[in-house]
């Protein structure tokens, strides 16, 4: 599956080292990507704008408000919200910091908007976020 992943180009970082899903409040995946996209759509419309995804990840993430979410800001805030095991939460930060700068910003958001969007037409759909994490929880 990891080296589908990879061939596919889908996730960066499919080099990086194995890490295993634990979640501390006993969460299953599927209740974690549940949770993560009634969280990131904002608005609840079924539709994921880089607005919403900067309106949760940002705005929730950044906790020194200095408008973009360092590597640590991440494993804490995911952690916390989530409760999947640090090492876990790590492991989505790479996949979402698409330029690999150890920062998320609106940048990385935008980016992270286009390879959302598998069937290319221009909108994010919950379901296709719902996929991406899947991959990411996969690739784990
Ligand atoms: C995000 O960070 C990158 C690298 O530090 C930078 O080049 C880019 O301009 C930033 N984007 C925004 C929207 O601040
Ligand atoms: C893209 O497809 C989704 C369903 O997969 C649909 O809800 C959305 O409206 C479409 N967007 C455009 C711009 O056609």
């Amino acid at each position: 599956m990891i080296a589908f992943i990879c061939v596919l180009g889908f996730i960066s970082g499919c080099l990086a080292a194995p890490c295993t899903h634990t979640n501390s409040a006993e969460h299953t995946e599927e209740q974690v990507i549940a949770r993560v996209i009634a969280l990131a759509d904002h608005n609840n419309d079924g539709i994921l704008s880089v607005t919403d995804l900067a309106a949760y990840f940002v705005i929730n993430f950044d906790h020194n408000h200095n408008s973009e979410v360092d590597k640590n800001e991440f494993i804490l805030q995911w952690h916390e919200t989530f409760h999947d095991e640090k090492a876990f939460a790590e492991h989505v930060f790479t996949h979402f910091d698409t330029n690999a700068d150890n920062v998320l910003n609106l940048s990385d958001l935008f980016a992270l908007n286009i390879r959302l969007d598998t069937d290319g037409n221009g909108t994010v759909t919950n379901k296709e976020l719902e996929s991406y994490l899947q991959l990411i929880y996969n690739a784990c």
